[in-house]
């Protein structure tokens, strides 16, 4: 039993109280502030190293050891051009666990497992799950498509998307997309998961480091407030803004695949979360967008979602 009272693997797997994480989010948790408030409160705390220079990743590595004796996560995706300087910088500094998304697994769990980390692998649906599994990994994530950032490009909600993996995998799985509260994290265990990631629900925290502008468009966002953009390539959900209504626009006008993808890089995430271009810039956020309405700090999203967890458990059992 975990500390909320859901059966969960992950606690001893991972050495963390509560099975549940915060999802690894460029800009957002590229810093130390985020993950370390949320391994202080017994979470799973996850630096996003995507965007970071790597003496900056060292630092925040550094910075959350000397804040907690609790375990915490890098998130690196393959496809980054410093990926493999990422890894190194996890292996050097000794990160207990790795949360990796976009890559195949197989090149370097060997090197990783002799250390003793637990690499928890980011999968698509079924297939992919059941090819990480076969590969060695300890742990799945799998995002539904109502997430920010990038869900799983088929756009397979997650209801659907979660109860597929746990039913392809016997390892244990964290369900993410579409959680906001401890009702949401009861739902995933529901469906057999053994711990809910949340992305949104974190970066309306005190500690995430994005521009307050970009904080004021999630606050004042419904739960049909976001859009998918990029269809075909690496799609984000994002807030609805002038930058969505293009691409709509350009993919009614029947615009074609290689003008799209010019327009779908012609604005980042950066500029929203760093200059606060929330018109232009790439909100990223997911439909729980329109279930937050605060921006509180985390150790306390840390306490509600464990006691709406509990209340939702007994809830159900009546
Ligand atoms: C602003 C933002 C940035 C994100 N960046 C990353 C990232 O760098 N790597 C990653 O694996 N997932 C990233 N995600 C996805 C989250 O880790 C998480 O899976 C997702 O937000 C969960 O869905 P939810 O937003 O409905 O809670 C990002 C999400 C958001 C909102």
């Amino acid at each position: 039993m975990s500390a909320f009272g859901f059966a969960s693997r992950l606690p001893a797997l991972l050495g963390i109280r509560v099975p549940i994480v915060q999802g690894g989010m460029s800009w957002a948790s590229s810093s130390a502030a985020l993950p370390l408030a949320v391994a202080r409160a017994g979470g799973l705390g996850v630096i996003a190293a995507g965007p970071m220079r790597p003496d900056a990743l060292v630092d925040a590595i550094r910075e959350i050891r000397a804040g907690t004796d609790a375990p915490f996560a890098v998130n690196i995706p393959l496809y980054n051009k410093r990926s493999a300087e990422f890894l190194d910088i996890a292996e050097a500094e000794a990160v207990p666990i790795l949360i990796v998304s976009q890559g195949g697994p197989r090149a370097h769990l060997a090197r990783f497992h002799a250390r003793g980390v637990k690499w928890i692998h980011v999968v698509a649906g079924p297939d992919h799950a059941t090819k990480a599994e076969a590969a060695g990994v300890d742990a799945l994530i799998v995002v539904g498509g109502e997430a920010g950032g990038h869900p799983a490009p088929d756009e397979v909600s997650a209801l659907v998307l979660v109860r597929s993996v746990v039913r392809a995998t016997a390892l244990p799985v964290i369900g993410a997309g579409g959680v906001a509260d401890g009702a949401g994290i009861a739902a995933m265990f529901a469906l057999g998961a053994e711990g809910a990631q949340l992305g949104t629900r974190f970066l309306m925290t005190e500690e995430a480091s994005v521009h307050a502008a970009y904080k004021q468009a999630v606050l004042g966002a419904g739960i049909a407030d976001t859009r998918l953009v990029g269809r075909g390539g690496l799609p984000v959900r994002q807030i609805r803004n002038a930058f969505t209504d293009a691409v709509d626009a350009a993919e009614r006008a029947g615009m074609g695949k290689d003008d799209l993808a010019t327009l779908y890089m012609s604005h980042t995430l950066k500029e929203a979360a760093l200059d606060g271009d929330v018109a232009l810039g790439k909100v990223e956020a997911g439909q729980t967008a329109g279930l937050i309405d605060d921006c509180p700090p985390t150790a306390l999203v840390m306490q509600r979602l464990i006691e709406e967890a509990e209340a939702a458990r007994r809830r159900m059992i009546g």
